[in-house]
């Protein structure tokens, strides 16, 4: 039996990494094979490529090599954890996957998608999201909340046009699979986060 693979995705700030957690308690306590992971950096080499990634330092980092970066942990992702624990049948819920680097680095960077899906396409080799949870946000809640949490990173020192290219970034490819997607306002209550977001992955694996 394959597991289903769930993806998060959202801005900065969303919740999302906060919700996915507790999804992934919450099907833990049920009894179900499941791990949570996120992008980048849960392998090891993806935790040193993450260093890299988030170091203010490299502000002059090249877009490619930024891409490059990110696909790189994602080979490693795929390969040492992702894929072993579907072909298991474990249920994988990753913080993160192939639609923040269309997000991120397409609409917010500007690089050519074409391109983008083309390389990322050769990283995933076919693995794909069953399903995908869209945290949508305010540009500017969002990097409120995260300042809040004392955040400071690479991608937190882009000024607010850069997030709000990303945020609609998503939101069109959201539009783009509306059967894989599905979009919560993320502006709510914690509480009412979560219990939309249990309900539609609970109502998807038939829980
Ligand atoms: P995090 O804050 O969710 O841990 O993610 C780290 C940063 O990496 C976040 O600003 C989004 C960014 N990112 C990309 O730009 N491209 C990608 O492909 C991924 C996975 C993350």
């Amino acid at each position: 039996m394959k597991g289903v693979f769930i993806t998060f995705e959202g801005i900065e700030g969303s919740g999302k990494s906060t919700i996915s957690r507790m999804i992934y308690e919450e099907l833990l306590d049920r009894g179900i094979s499941v791990i949570h992971t996120y992008e980048p950096g849960d392998t090891p080499l993806g935790r040193e490529i993450r260093k890299i990634l988030l170091d203010p330092d490299h502000k002059a980092m090249e877009p490619l090599t930024e891409i490059l970066l990110y696909l790189a942990d994602r080979v490693e992702h795929i390969n040492k954890v992702i894929k072993p624990s579907l072909e298991k049948g474990t249920v994988v819920v990753s913080d993160r996957f192939s639609d923040s680097t269309i997000a991120y680095q397409g609409f917010g960077r500007g690089f050519p998608i074409d391109l983008l899906r083309e390389l990322d396409g050769i990283v995933r080799a076919g693995t794909k999201p069953d399903i995908t949870i869209l945290f949508d946000l305010d540009v500017k809640e969002g990097l409120k909340r995260n300042k809040g949490a004392n955040k400071i990173d690479r991608f937190e020192l882009e000024e607010v046009e850069f997030h709000e290219r990303v945020r609609e970034g998503f939101l069109t490819l959201a539009k783009e699979e509306p059967g894989r997607f599905h979009i919560v306002d993320a502006s709510r209550p914690l509480k009412d986060v979560y219990e939309e977001v249990k309900r539609i992955i609970f109502s998807f694996m038939g829980l």
